[in-house]
């Protein structure tokens, strides 16, 4: 069974620190925004899904302490919190479909108490868990449908159990495809420069029983030369109108990559990472990071320190070279404008 990546315990929220992986397994509590935006901008807590729920979190720790009844300051103090949740991490929809789903929900219920209201948020936030739940085991029954027997599938970045509340995006067909008995293989990107593939997903597999192999993302193109994937089953952090897709840095070579050897690039991700209000890729704001997780991530220092360096923590894959986009409810095919349309109504 997999763990819980986020979770309410009495004041605080729970998180595993993604960033100890995979040398320990440690669990901290978050008691403030402050705190949440941190966790989320270090990526103590990351991938898309899993950002959204801890983003609903950081919300209600923002606006918890918030005293009195005077309601139209209660809704300053919560869009102003909104806000600066929203300021952790540009590029995964999610976080900002939380953070609008919260305003919703309070627009909704305006006539409510403040101290009503925080309850309401509170709730919302806990059943973020229970809908991300519901929703990547629909992924993985929709996804394991492409999955045969014997099959080798390759994956870049994690978009498993510990990018959502527990089960995952990519990860959740292989998953499922374990629980169905069938026999097959992951081979695992790296990912550099944070190393996501071999700390996390490399991780997730063992402890699912999985068989795993890690690459060096230079590997990639090598490991489809030899005809050893069978198909490529990546997350996304936010999919446009027209179907191109923001994932972790590295996704767009190995689409490229699919398409040269014919191999089918499958992205697995919620309707919520769906952001029809961006029309295309190129509208995609990406997250830039710290030079020194180039030049000297980990500890280690790899290059000048001096250097000049690009960071782009995201990359845009185009519509063209998916072949499908599983979510929740159902396989995206394309024409992607047109059926994201009718998916997402
Ligand atoms: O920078 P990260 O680790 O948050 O990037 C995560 C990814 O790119 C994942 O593939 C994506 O969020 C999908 S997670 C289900």
């Amino acid at each position: 069974m997999p763990v819980p990546t986020i979770s309410w315990d009495k004041n605080a929220v729970r998180i595993i620190d993604q960033t100890r992986l995979p040398l320990e397994k440690k669990f901290i509590s978050i008691k403030t925004t402050k705190d949440m935006r941190e966790a989320i901008k270090s990526l103590k807590i990351r991938g898309a899904p899993a950002i959204g729920i801890a983003a609903a979190f950081g919300i209600y720790l923002g606006i918890k302490e918030f005293k009195g009844d005077d309601k139209k300051q209660f809704r300053r103090r919560l869009d102003e919190v909104c806000s600066y949740i929203e300021g952790s991490r540009p590029t995964a929809v999610n976080l900002f479909w939380a953070a609008q789903r919260i305003e919703r929900l309070v627009s909704y219920h305006e006539k409510l108490s403040p101290s009503e209201l925080k309850q309401l948020i509170l709730q919302e936030a806990i059943l973020m868990i229970d809908e991300d739940n519901r929703v990547c085991r629909a992924i993985g029954e929709n996804g394991v449908s492409l999955i045969k027997d014997g099959y080798s599938l390759l994956t870049h970045c994690n978009a498993g159990g510990l990018a959502t509340a527990m089960y995952g995006t990519a990860l959740a067909p292989v998953f499922r495809a374990k629980e169905l008995g069938l026999n097959i293989h992951v081979f695992v990107d790296e990912t550099r420069p944070l190393f996501q593939g071999s700390r996390i997903t490399a991780w997730e597999l063992l402890e699912a029983d999985i068989p795993a192999t890690l690459i060096t993302d230079n590997m990639a193109a090598f490991v489809m030369y030899q005809k050893k994937i069978n198909m490529i089953l990546v997350g996304a952090d936010r999919i446009a109108a027209n179907g191109d897709t923001a994932n972790k840095i590295g996704t767009l070579g190995v689409a490229i990559l699919a398409k040269e050897f014919s191999i089918p690039f499958y992205i697995a991700a919620p309707l919520s990472t769906i952001d029809i209000k961006t029309p295309s890729g190129d509208k995609i704001p990406i997250e830039q990071r710290d030079p020194g997780e180039i030049i000297k991530g980990f500890g280690t220092q790899t290059a000048p320190s001096r250097i000049q360096v690009y960071n782009p923590a995201f990359d845009v894959t185009p519509a063209k070279l998916i072949k499908g986009i599983i979510t929740e409810k159902g396989i995206i095919r394309p024409p992607y404008h047109e059926n994201i349309q009718k998916i997402m109504k």
